[in-house]
């Protein structure tokens, strides 16, 4: 059943616990993840990234995660991540759309500001809360890096407290993505977040906040960063990673049973689906923060 990114936050709010964010690029991913909500009783959003246009399309898979979602007897939101194309936003919220991220974080201050108060009014005329990021996280959701790094080496630009606060006040979001430490992709080292950063946020911001790059942190400072306001965590890389690995596995075992073996696409689509699933249901546990289950 669809719960639009307001009142999901208000969910994560109630319980002390963030809610996953999964980017679902093809049918396995978005099946998975709804399949983990039911499984567990949390709720989750399923998320297409706009940089996923080239393999996955939002015209072909936006109505499928909004025909899934409402089927489903899970809470779950559909978000559009990481959109810098107002025309693009608002083409999802027709589709049904009912959370969005819009990322001025490149751009000049002034321009986001001014972008982001665009992107609420359109989502005021929707059911759409709106999500919007100050700072940067460096570098973009891009799905085929295979090599990350810490946050100064992506370019990351921690969000500043004080302007976090200008920001939220100016703009009518309903949730704020920022920059602590954390980067898209895979960590060459031990990621350091910033709690001082993201405590001085929370003194000053009084919406929901929001974790990028959640692939790759450890449960401690998951839990850490949802005691310290975080509702909302982004989670894309490592499902993508281990399912890739389940589906190389898949051929390597045939392939040592038989050196000629055919290797049949569903075959590797249903092994990558499979561990998907198990991560996914896993991470959402973890984000739960000892939470059971949201009725
Ligand atoms: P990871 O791919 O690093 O998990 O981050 C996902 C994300 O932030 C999508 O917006």
């Amino acid at each position: 059943m669809l719960v639009n990114l307001r009142d999901m936050c208000a969910i994560a709010e109630q319980y002390n616990m963030a809610i996953g964010s999964f980017n679902t690029p093809n049918m396995e991913s978005l099946r998975a993840t709804i399949i983990a909500a039911e499984e567990t009783h949390l709720p989750v959003m399923i998320s297409h990234a706009q940089v996923h246009e080239p393999i996955a399309p939002l015209d072909l898979v936006g109505p499928a995660m909004v025909a899934l979602a409402e089927r489903s007897s899970a809470l779950i939101c559909v978000h559009l991540d990481h959109c810098e194309d107002l025309s693009y936003m608002r083409r999802a919220l027709e589709m049904g759309f009912n959370g969005a991220m819009y990322d001025g974080s490149a751009l000049p201050y002034q321009r986001n500001i001014e972008n982001s108060q665009r992107a609420a009014a359109m989502c005021a005329s929707f059911d759409c809360g709106l999500e919007c990021e100050i700072g940067s996280m460096g570098d973009r959701e891009a799905g085929e890096r295979d090599e990350g790094g810490t946050a100064e080496e992506s370019g990351a630009i921690y969000t500043d407290p004080d302007q976090a606060a200008e920001f939220v006040a100016s703009t009518g979001l309903d949730a704020l993505a920022c920059s602590f430490g954390t980067v898209h992709g895979i960590y060459k080292g031990e990621p350091h977040l910033s709690f001082d950063v993201l405590r001085g946020i929370r003194e000053r911001v009084n919406v929901p906040l929001v974790m990028h790059g959640g692939s790759g942190v450890s449960n401690e400072d998951y839990h850490k960063a949802i005691d310290a306001g975080i509702r909302k965590i982004n989670y894309y890389t490592y499902g993508a990673k281990f399912a890739g690995e389940a589906a190389a596995d898949f051929i390597a075992a045939k392939r040592a049973e038989k050196s000629d073996s055919l290797i049949y696409w569903h075959d590797l689509t249903q092994a990558a689906y499979e561990r998907y699933l198990e991560v996914t249901i896993d991470i959402m546990k973890v984000f739960a923060n000892g939470c059971e289950s949201v009725a």
